[in-house]
Order: structure tokens, then C-alpha cells, then sequence
């Protein structure tokens, strides 16, 4: 008879990797897999603390923790990522061992009716878990968290740099940005420079020789996850399977597996209510995300932009959302001065709010994001217009799609000036055209996740290769 199959989900422990990995989660257990979902005690104890409702998700899905190595007190900011990822390498792989060693061998694991733990699906930023897992002989896959486009574009660097496209050229002003690249398959017709992840454009950047290295290790792993649909991203997968064991397109996952809330932070849901009391379509919904920074002067033009927009606007202001070093120069608070620029009756501020809730409510009308991967999935299946303003990583080539592939909204790229934030900010309101394109992007990606379409037949063949790989 199969052993049942028990999958431990393994996270990069920050809030885009957990909500994408925690949909996946509940979907796996929807499906009649058991799986184990492994926090950081950090976050673990900042969930129970905001949502307590995500511990009883479903019965065959349960939270369990590993030490960060981190005090509590330690941000865990943008600032800090690289300081995480050396505290995960030194104190969580050895627990992460041991508990993996533990649940994985039947002796002591069956007890209270849970079988061994049969698999691992570890994010992919962190190779360490799929190597543990395998020389533990657990197999294990690798889930990546952004899009298909942006995992192409790093697993293109080596290329780019052996035949001289990377390192750009050093140059002077605009650093010849605008140019086209060729060396990323199927993208030779609209990348440029400045639509490479933003570390490309720094010689010998530590943090994107990390990011390849990584990219490539998914090459080890049994299969790649990916959380996208072939609708938007077709090209892409295609380009990544030859070097791949296996790659499985499951997304968008948010909404094929909705899941109670995973925020970290506590949901403001005031918001919704202040969103009742709009018209249709006439808000702008402000949020970079969990991770991005701006400094004083950036707010300044975002502010200035959006008040000679004209629109009512919410926007999600994170306690940690000021570049830690920026000044600002008469001692008013962001939210003080977004309220004397704006009025309370035009501008809502919240620390974080429920963001999928918000991006369904007919009251919103257009999305300032800075385009993160969870966020442009978000927004895509609700058929809202985006306007992008990438900070770093994927969001980059993101943008790009967003501007010239999919056509359902703008690109502020670099530019973060009060002109230009009006401008785009009104024409992603008012455009008959982007909004047509974002809605029938949306019924494209309806029709990936419904029965019998790509992401959902994707993710059935991945259940049954999980327990392929579990017997
Ligand atoms: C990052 C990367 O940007 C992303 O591309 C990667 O794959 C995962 O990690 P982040 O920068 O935080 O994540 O952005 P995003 O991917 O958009 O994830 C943010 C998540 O937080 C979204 O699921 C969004 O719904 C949620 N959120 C954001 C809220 O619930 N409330 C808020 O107020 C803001």
C-alpha cells in the first residue's frame, strides 16, 4: 500500500515567500496531503499574535518553528537581509536537520495519527534545506516565489556576462539603461537594461552572484514550483524547463487556495469601510509591499503627485517604511503630512491592510505597487490597472511585463517624480484601454486556475508526483 504523503513546507521566513507558500500549503492539504508548515519562532509567535485564525487552517495542516538566530528585537527589514540569511545559515540549518531527521523517520513520527514527513518543498532561497533533505533522503522540490520571468533573467546572468552584456558598460549619466538586452530567451524584442534585476547594474554585486547561484541550484531539486499561470508567462516557462528536472506553473495560488490572513503585521480593516463610502473606481491604492523603503523626498513627490491626481487615495504605510536614514526636515510625521496635503476625507493611511479584500472592492479604481510578484498576481485576477514603481529583485522585469506585455497598466521605472506619478496615476484611472487589458488579462488567468485549465491541471499533476515521490 502508498505511504501517505507528508510534505514540509519550508518558507524563506518573510511575508511574501510565507503568503504565496501558505496558499500552497492549504492547497496541498486541500487535496488530502498532510503537511507541516515550518515558521520561524519569530514570526510563528508574531502570527499567533495577529492571526490566530491561520492555526487552524485545516486539520491536515499544521505550524511548527525553528530558531532564526535572530534577537526579537531585530527588524528584519530590507536593511537586514543580508544579516537573516547568515543567521538562518548558522542556527536554522542544524534545527532544521534534526526536526527534518525526527519527522521523517516513521518511529517517531506516527504518533498522534501524522505520518512521516515523505517530502520538502523549501523555498528556493534557501538551498540548504534541499540538500539537507536529500542527504537525509527526503526528497525535496524547490518553490520560487517570484515570477517566471524574473527566475529566467537570473538564470540567464551567466550567459549575459560570457558574451558581455553584463557588467553594463561603465558609463556616464543615464548608464545606457534604455538599451536593449539579447541574452534572455524570448525577451529580446522589449527587455532593456534597466528592466534586469536592479543589482545588475552594480559591478560584482554579492547579493545577485547569491541570487544566480540559488537560481541554478533549483536545478538539483526534483522539481521547480512555480506560483504563475502560462497565461501570463507561457514564454518564460518554456525557456526555464529544458533546465529543470520538472516545472510545475500552479499559480496565481491566492486565489486557487485562499487562506486565513498569514499577515505579520495586524490587519487595519477601518479601511474597508472608508472604501464603502467611495465611488466606484474613483481610489487609488498606495502599497510597496512588505519590505520596500522610500525616503522623505520620495513621499514628497508620491504625495504631491497623487493630491494634483486629484483621486481619493488609501495608502499602506508600514512602521518601517521610511528609509532608515532619510531625514525629514520639519519634524512631521509621513502620515501627518500625507493629512495636511490631502484632508482626512481624501486620504486614508493604514499600517497594513487586508490587501486582497481591498484590491476586490469596487471602490478602487487603479494600484500603485511597487510590483511585487504576490501583489501583481493580486491585482491581476481582480482586472485593476497597475502603476509600478519597482524597488529591487523581480520587481524590475515585473514592471516591464506589466508596461509592455500585458498592457494592464504603466511602468514608472526609475523615476520618482510628482509630474510623472499624476500623470500615470490618471491615465491608469481613466484609460479605456489599459482597463480593458487588465480585465481581459484577468479572464485569461480565470480560465488558467478554473477545472481543466493550466494551473489547475498543473497543480493535480504535482500532487500526484508528490505521492509518486512518497511511496
Ligand atoms: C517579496 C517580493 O517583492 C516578491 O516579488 C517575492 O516573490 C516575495 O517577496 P514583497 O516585496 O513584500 O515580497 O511584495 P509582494 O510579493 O507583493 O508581497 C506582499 C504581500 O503582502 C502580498 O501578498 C500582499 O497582499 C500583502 N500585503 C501587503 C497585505 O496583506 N497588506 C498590505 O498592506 C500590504
Amino acid at each position: 500500500m502508498a505511504a501517505a504523503a507528508h510534505v514540509l513546507v519550508l518558507p524563506w521566513p518573510l511575508q511574501g515567500h510565507i503568503n504565496c507558500m501558505l496558499h500552497f500549503a492549504t492547497g496541498l492539504a486541500g487535496a488530502g496531503v498532510h503537511v507541516t508548515f515550518l515558521h520561524t519562532e519569530h514570526n510563528l509567535r508574531r502570527l499567533a499574535r495577529r492571526a490566530p485564525s491561520s492555526a487552524d487552517a485545516s486539520p491536515r495542516l499544521r505550524f511548527l518553528s525553528i530558531p532564526d538566530g535572530l534577537p526579537d528585537d531585530h527588524p528584519r527589514s530590507v536593511d537586514g537581509l543580508l544579516e537573516l540569511a547568515a543567521s538562518m545559515l548558522a542556527t536554522a540549518t542544524g534545527e532544521y536537520r534534526s526536526l527534518l531527521s525526527s519527522l521523517s523517520s516513521a518511529s517517531d513520527a506516527v504518533v498522534g495519527g501524522v505520518p512521516p514527513v515523505t517530502c520538502v518543498v523549501a523555498d528556493g532561497l534557501m538551498a540548504w534545506a534541499i540538500d539537507i533533505a536529500e542527504e537525509l533522503g527526503v526528497p525535496a522540490l524547490a518553490f520560487r516565489t517570484a515570477s517566471a520571468c524574473s527566475f529566467l533573467a537570473y538564470l540567464s546572468v551567466p550567459e549575459l556576462l560570457e558574451s558581455g552584456e553584463l557588467p553594463f558598460p561603465a558609463s556616464g549619466g543615464g548608464g545606457g539603461l534604455d538599451e536593449q538586452v539579447r541574452g534572455v530567451p524570448g525577451m529580446e524584442g522589449f527587455l532593456r537594461r534597466r528592466d534586469l534585476p536592479i543589482q545588475c547594474r552594480r559591478r560584482g554585486d554579492a547579493m545577485l552572484r547569491t541570487l544566480v547561484d540559488l537560481t541554478v541550484h533549483s536545478r538539483k531539486a526534483r522539481a521547480l514550483i512555480l506560483n504563475t499561470a502560462a497565461t501570463l508567462e507561457h514564454a518564460a516557462l518554456a525557456h526555464i524547463a529544458p533546465h529543470m528536472r520538472d516545472v510545475f506553473a500552479i499559480g496565481p495560488l491566492q486565489v486557487m487556495h485562499p487562506t486565513p490572513s498569514g499577515s505579520l503585521w495586524r490587519e487595519d480593516d477601518g479601511c474597508m469601510a472608508w472604501l464603502d463610502a467611495q465611488a466606484d473606481r474613483s481610489v487609488v491604492y498606495v502599497s510597496l509591499g512588505s519590505l520596500a523603503v522610500i525616503s522623505h523626498e520620495q513621499l514628497a513627490e508620491f504625495l504631491s503627485g497623487l493630491v494634483a491626481a486629484g483621486y481619493p487615495f488609501l495608502w499602506v504605510l508600514r512602521p518601517d517604511s521610511m528609509v532608515a536614514a532619510s531625514q525629514n526636515q520639519d519634524n512631521t510625521t509621513p502620515q501627518a503630512a500625507i493629512r495636511a496635503a490631502a484632508g482626512n476625507n481624501k486620504a486614508r493611511i493604514v499600517a497594513w491592510a487586508p490587501q486582497r479584500d481591498v484590491l476586490r472592492h469596487r471602490a478602487v479604481g487603479c494600484f500603485l505597487t511597487h510590483a511585487g510578484w504576490n501583489s501583481t498576481l493580486e491585482v491581476v485576477v481582480e482586472g485593476v490597472p497597475m502603476v509600478c514603481w519597482p524597488f529591487f529583485a523581480d520587481h524590475q522585469i515585473n514592471s516591464r511585463f506589466v508596461g509592455a506585455v500585458w498592457g494592464n497598466g504603466l511602468d514608472m521605472k526609475d523615476v520618482c517624480e510628482r509630474d510623472v506619478v499624476e500623470r500615470t496615476v490618471r491615465e491608469a484611472m481613466e484609460s479605456d484601454e489599459i482597463r480593458r487589458s487588465a480585465e481581459a488579462l484577468a479572464q485569461q488567468v480565470k480560465r488558467d486556475i478554473a477545472a481543466g485549465g493550466s494551473s489547475a491541471t498543473e497543480f493535480q499533476r504535482l500532487v500526484g508526483f508528490i505521492r509518486e515521490l512518497s511511496t
